[in-house]
């Protein structure tokens, strides 16, 4: 298939292989992600979404091929908020900016404006131990986004908190994402999330991981139920794929490329096991 990018990808692995002594997680495993772009990725747990953040957070080192970032900043967000428990929310929030260089003034004033954006801004002065779990996280969102990263790292941030809280969260992220645009790429188990959050969706596979499903979701395929429904049925469909209905997902999706009416599909269910990505161009800033 012949790769339409609209612009150079900004991280991009090829060909990763991953062995953790003698499990192999990540065979051939090809990646790659426009600037801007808000990419979710999904998979049942154990399939290497965590591991995929860690090569482009440069934490973990591939067994063979390549991860290429061109990212300047990366910010990365975790399921449990890691505060520094001995500096307030305030200080939280400036230690990333320190390596960033700048006057002090500068920090505190984007330290400020940033509080105020999360809601937070009475709390500048508590330390960790005195806010709640939400406010905890919204913190480390926060500090996140005040350093304006290029490439922001998110697994699983909302995994534990209510539907309230949770839908609270979602809402704040996509706030400053619309604030900062930034390319994301954030790990979640929740399919609703994904639609709601992602310009993309790309679903993880089996042992070693593999990408069954690279879907591009549009305006209506967040805001019209039905369309949604049909989304949701094809996300979750490729989660509990089997080796026997995998082959039948791609021959239908090449036959029938509008069964899916307003999600564009592509590279889905590489039947070689790394796909290689063909993500059209004008597809950005639907959210
Ligand atoms: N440091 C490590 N040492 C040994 N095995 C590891 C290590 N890190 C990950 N693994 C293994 O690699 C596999 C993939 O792990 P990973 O954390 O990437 O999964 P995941 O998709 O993020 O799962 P979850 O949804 O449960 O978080 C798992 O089987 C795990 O046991
Ligand atoms: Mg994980």
């Amino acid at each position: 298939m012949k790769e339409t990018w609209g612009e150079l990808p900004l991280f991009e692995m090829r060909n990763v292989t991953v062995d953790f002594g003698p499990l192999r997680v990540l065979e051939n495993f090809t990646l790659r992600g426009e600037p801007n772009c808000f990419l979710c990725l999904l998979g049942t747990s154990g399939v290497g979404k965590t591991t995929i953040l860690n090569l482009f957070a440069g934490t973990l080192k591939p067994f063979c091929g390549s991860v290429v970032s061109r990212a300047r900043r990366l910010a990365y967000v975790f399921q449990e908020p890691r505060l520094l428990p001995w500096m307030t929310v305030e200080k939280n929030m400036e230690v990333g900016l320190y390596r960033l260089g700048g006057d002090k003034r500068r920090r505190e004033e984007m330290v400020r404006q940033m509080l105020q954006k999360i809601g937070l801004e009475r709390f500048a002065g508590y330390y960790p131990e005195q806010l709640s779990g939400g406010m905890k996280q919204r913190v480390s969102i926060g500090r996140a986004y005040v350093i304006q990263p290029d490439l922001l790292l998110l697994d699983e941030p909302f995994t534990g908190l209510d539907e309230a809280l949770k839908t609270s969260m979602q809402d704040l992220l996509q706030m400053l994402s619309g604030w900062h645009r930034c390319t994301t790429i954030m790990v979640t188990h929740d399919i609703r999330e994904a639609i709601k959050l992602g310009d993309r969706i790309i679903v993880i596979h089996g042992r070693p991981g593999r990408i069954v499903l690279d879907m591009a979701v549009s305006r209506k395929g967040k805001e019209d139920p039905a369309v949604r429904g049909v989304l949701e049925k094809q996300i979750l469909s490729a989660l509990y794929l089997t080796e026997s209905n995998l082959k039948a997902v791609e021959i239908h999706g090449k036959e029938n490329p509008h069964f899916f009416p307003e999600a564009v599909t592509t590279g889905a269910a590489s039947a070689a096991g790394a796909a290689s990505v063909a993500w059209p161009g004008g597809m950005r800033g639907n959210r």
